[in-house]
């Protein structure tokens, strides 16, 4: 026997079909929580099921199903026989559904364990999410997880539903611990809404109708919530993206630039740019199958023609001049992790964004999530299903958006080079370096006013040498005599700035590097305030001096080798560390066990042939008037001279 105790239909609509968009959205929980159950009886009661279709369902629900008797809905949704058999859903399945007043498209996705992939997948383009908890068993794991990853995925309306109502009695008491301890889980996931409502799927308490045995439910039934729900505003003003699939070149006074528009809209004569390149044009027309188009929108698959012929490429990205996606090869992102092989940080992937595929490795694993208490862990890999936050470096950049700001060109997907299977979803959080959203600001007041208040030109008087070969020394000297002329400085030294500013660099290669690209970055910024700026940095490596010499203007860089040999460093040995390195306490230290390149073509060498320190502040004092960076020292006085 069917029983509907509940299938009368909604009351007529108040507003027609077209006013309310398509709503997405998909259920999910964990297994037996019955998503496919609640779905059967919205389409049963809302007379979505042929008698044909009613016929098989009868006739399955005493063959296969579990609920005696009674029709069993989540038969008529589980698609697959394989699925009948075992008695759980094994991948998304859509449903298309219409009310009167509202479209719907279901996805239900699976909730036994090793598929949460599935759910990740239909997650990424739903509206909302339905919820599902067992009203006996509350908030399990699965639970936990999948409204992370809701969350993660941006969905912003989640309904909680508490199934199986009836089980413990209607019990009000039930209903509201779970509801506390789910919006406790969830505040810090961002939702914008959270309806939590008392359902029972098999037998339509809160369904379509709200249900006389729970009195003490204030809140709407499941479908009137869902036909009112507004989420209109989560898709408005996107701004125009284009993925170009190919080039349509059939002849040569054509050439179409083929995609499917993944946000925004166009209209001929709209400027352009490639996100890429930066080239811009306008859209001369929208071509498509059935003649040319006023207008398009995202979703339509159109060829665009520009007004100038531009180097465009599969795979570049035509936008909204006046709101650019990022371009990067290096970003932050959030990957779900599905595949049976591990995440191994330091091998190359293959990344396909949009209609781009490129070689890409994962260059930090930041975190992994717990699902439970979405706390971050500290990881090395991730395993199936496993979510974790981590900075991916491609070999040449892609042009993106932020997850948050759009599904499309936000979202992508990594591949095993070795077998090409998907290895992981991602989403993108924001990009690292490179980000040409960030334009230089035009600024009042130039170097060349700044120095000329000084009476000064700016400069880097950078000093290059071992440990101990008086670099500081000599610096020290040559500011002190610069100060009491009123020469306006600053003094860099690879002590104090690995104190503060690089306190987190050790002295391996890779961290040498690192310091000195910073202390070259600051010097730049020191030069253009207008001051001379003395750096004291052992600098081993001739790329990163000569880095610095790039990054700052023609003849400003001043390079000063402090050429004393190693053996009287050693003797020296100011602070105790040659005595350490040579007994092997410390390690990667510089002549020791480490490289230091000599300068090829310093502007100054200083404490060669036993030249102390007072005489190299003087030499190098003498070459900055010299050279006209300073004109302010008339008295240098008598132990100043060369
Ligand atoms: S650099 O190579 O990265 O330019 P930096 O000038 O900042 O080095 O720092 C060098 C100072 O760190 C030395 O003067 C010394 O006091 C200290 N130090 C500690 N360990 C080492 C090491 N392994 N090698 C060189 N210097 C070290």
């Amino acid at each position: 026997m069917l029983e509907a105790a509940h299938a009368q239909p909604t009351a007529a609509p108040e507003t027609p079909a077209a006013a309310l968009p398509t709503l997405r959205l998909l259920t999910c929980g964990s297994v037996d929580d019955g998503k496919s159950t609640l779905i059967g009886r919205l389409l049963f009661e809302q007379s979505l099921i042929l008698d044909d279709q009613l016929a098989a369902l009868e006739r399955d629900s005493r063959r296969h199903g579990t609920d005696g008797d009674n029709i069993d809905f989540a038969l008529l949704v589980d698609g697959l026989e394989a699925e009948r058999e075992q008695g759980i859903t094994i991948d998304v399945a859509y449903r298309y559904v219409s009310t009167p007043r509202r479209s719907f498209i279901i996805a239900d996705t699976p909730g036994h364990e090793q598929y949460t992939r599935n759910m990740a997948t239909a997650a990424s383009c739903a509206d909302l999410a339905i919820l599902l908890v067992d009203a006996r068993k509350g908030l399990l794991t699965q639970t936990c997880r999948h409204a992370a990853i809701v969350s993660l995925t941006g969905i912003k309306h989640v309904v909680l539903a508490v199934n199986k109502i009836d089980l413990t009695g209607f019990d009000q008491a039930g209903f509201d611990r779970i509801v506390a301890e789910f919006k406790a889980f969830a505040a810090p996931l961002g939702f914008k809404t959270i309806t939590a409502i008392p359902i029972s799927a098999r037998h339509g308490d809160n369904v379509s109708q709200k249900s006389a045995n729970t009195p003490w439910h204030h809140g709407p039934a499941l479908l009137a919530h869902l036909e009112t729900i507004d989420v209109e505003e989560d898709h408005s003003g996107r701004p125009f993206r284009l993925a170009v699939q190919w080039v349509n070149r059939p002849h040569l006074d054509f050439r179409g630039l083929a995609g499917t528009i993944a946000s925004g809209s166009i209209r001929p004569g709209d400027e352009i740019v490639v996100a890429g390149s930066g080239r811009a044009s306008r859209v001369d027309r929208i071509v498509t199958a059935d003649g040319d188009l006023a207008c398009a929108a995202v979703g339509e698959a159109v060829t665009l023609t520009l007004v100038d012929e531009l180097d465009v490429a599969r795979g570049d990205v035509l936008c909204d001049p006046k709101s650019r996606p990022e371009v990067s090869d290096q970003f932050a992102a959030h990957l779900i992790w599905m595949s049976d092989d591990k995440l191994l940080p330091g091998r190359s992937y293959l990344m396909k964004a949009g209609a781009r595929t490129v070689p890409v490795t994962i260059t930090e694993l930041k975190h992994r999530l717990d699902v439970n208490t979405l706390g971050e862990l500290a990881a090395r890999t991730l395993s199936l299903n496993e979510v974790g936050f981590c900075n991916l470096a491609t070999t040449t950049p892609i042009a993106f958006d932020p997850y948050k700001d759009n599904h499309e060109t936000g979202a992508f997907i990594l591949i095993d080079r070795a077998t090409n299977a998907t290895a992981a979803a991602g989403l993108i959080s924001f990009g690292l370096r490179r980000a040409t959203n960030i334009h230089r600001q035009g600024l009042n007041v130039a170097k060349i006013d700044r120095a000329r208040l000084k009476h000064q030109k700016p400069a880097a008087l950078w000093f290059t040498g071992l440990s101990g070969s008086g670099k500081s020394t000599i610096a020290n000297l040559v500011e002190s005599r610069l100060y009491a002329h009123g020469v306006h400085t600053v003094l860099l030294d690879g002590d104090n700035v690995r104190h503060g500013l690089n306190k987190d660099l050790g002295f391996t290669e890779v961290d040498r590097v690192e310091n000195i690209r910073r202390v070259g970055e600051v010097t730049k910024l020191m030069t253009e305030a207008g001051l001379i700026v003395l750096c004291s940095f052992i600098s081993p490596f001739r790329a990163e001096r000569r880095l610095v010499r790039e990054l700052l203007d023609k003849d400003e860089f001043i390079e000063i080798f402090v050429d004393t040999p190693i053996a009287d460093c050693i003797a020296r040995d100011p602070k105790g560390l040659y005595k350490k390195a040579i007994a092997g306490e410390i390690k990667n230290f510089t002549g020791i066990d480490q490289s230091y390149e000599p300068p090829e073509a310093p502007e100054l060498i200083v404490a060669r042939d036993g030249q102390s320190a007072e005489q190299a502040a003087a030499k190098i004092v003498a070459t900055l008037i010299e050279r006209g960076f300073i004109d302010r020292i008339d008295d240098l006085g008598d132990d100043w001279s060369i």
